[in-house]
């Protein structure tokens, strides 16, 4: 089992939350050695001496062999993630927006730098989408991935379903709860959704779809009243992702729309922060993926679940599927509609 000395950028709830397990966990080969963080001032509850404000404090040392990277600011983590592939560092990151922006430049990257990038907790938070997709991919069997991957507004529109909440009163209850943010426009637009979706896509489908490919609706325009209709005639409404093989040629819809689903359906069991996803495929016909999306501990254990992939050989069908994505979004055939 390799040695990871973890250069850590981000020192927020999962951040914490990591440096606590792998310092209670030695049974993992793992341990922190530099944490970058905004603000040095900052009371934390760990040792002083392993913080700095100076990213090249983790990027210049070369015993650090991993970055997990956990900041919000996801310009900045492009950057830092860039430099970590130069640098020869393997990198674990939960970024989902600078993931789905920048994901094929960065799979090459990672290539020419022969190193691994995971990110696991980029989408649907403690359920294991990636590697799950990756089981299919060599395949070529999969037809739609759908479902629900946003935990925030799955939490606003179960309020507004079950406890008969306007939006507004189920916006409140998300931001009091910690799921949604102060400014939820990422969450309840489906920007969100959008760029989980579209990293779903590229590991279902090996194709590389655009933020502005997604036809894509939000929740804000609910009401508490279609939510009525929906029970009426034996349905809910759920945000629901989908990407779809429309034709032979393999080409793809990919939408993100609040949808009515029948209240007998597995999906629509699928409530408050958890999420769910249908992976349909021609030979094994429907499966589903459900858990906990979003949440402190949810996304520690992704990210966890990346750190001890780095110690085994799963960077391996990783490097050989980042091959094949690329391959297939070069020779460009693909249309996306
Ligand atoms: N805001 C995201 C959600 C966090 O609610 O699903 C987890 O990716």
């Amino acid at each position: 089992m390799k040695k990871l000395n973890i250069g850590l950028f981000g020192f927020g709830v999962v951040g914490e939350g990591i440096y606590k397990v792998l310092e209670d966990k030695p049974k993992l080969n793992a341990s922190i050695k530099k944490i970058v963080i905004k603000d040095k001032d900052k009371f934390r509850n760990a040792p002083n001496e392993l913080f700095s404000t100076n990213p090249d404090d983790i990027l210049d040392d070369d015993e650090i062999n991993v970055v997990v990277e956990l900041i919000s600011d996801s310009d900045a983590a492009y950057s830092i993630i860039k430099k970590a592939f130069i640098k020869h560092k393997h990198v674990v990151s939960a970024n989902k927006k600078l993931i789905a922006e920048h994901h094929l430049e960065l799979i090459k990257l990672q290539k020419e730098n022969d190193v691994s990038f995971l990110y696991e907790a980029s989408v649907c938070g403690s359920v294991p989408i990636i590697r799950n997709l990756e089981e299919y991919f060599d395949n070529d069997l999969l037809n739609y991935v759908f479902g629900i991957v946003n935990g925030t507004t799955n939490y606003i529109l179960t309020k507004m379903a079950n406890a008969n909440e306007s939006y507004q009163d189920a916006l409140k209850s998300a931001q009091k709860n910690g799921f949604a943010e102060a400014d939820p426009t990422a969450d309840v637009e489906g920007f969100d959704a959008a760029h989980k979706l579209s990293i779903i896509t590229l590991h279902a489908f090996g194709t590389k779809i655009e933020i502005a490919d997604v036809i894509r609706k939000g929740i804000t325009s609910l009401k508490t009243k279609d939510f009525e209709y929906a029970r009426e005639k034996g349905y809910t409404i759920k945000l629901i992702a989908n990407s779809k093989i429309i034709n032979k040629n393999g080409d793809l819809n990919s939408t993100v729309l609040p949808t009515f689903v029948k209240l007998d359906k597995t999906i629509a069991l699928v409530n408050n922060e958890y999420n769910g996803v249908l992976i349909g495929s021609s030979l094994s016909d429907e499966q589903f993926l459900y858990g906990n999306g979003a949440g402190r501990f949810p996304t520690a254990s992704a990210v966890l679940s990346d750190i001890s992939a780095l110690q085994y050989d799963y960077e391996y069908s990783i490097r050989k599927k980042s091959d094949k994505i690329l391959k297939i979004n070069e020779s460009g055939k693909l249309k996306v509609y």
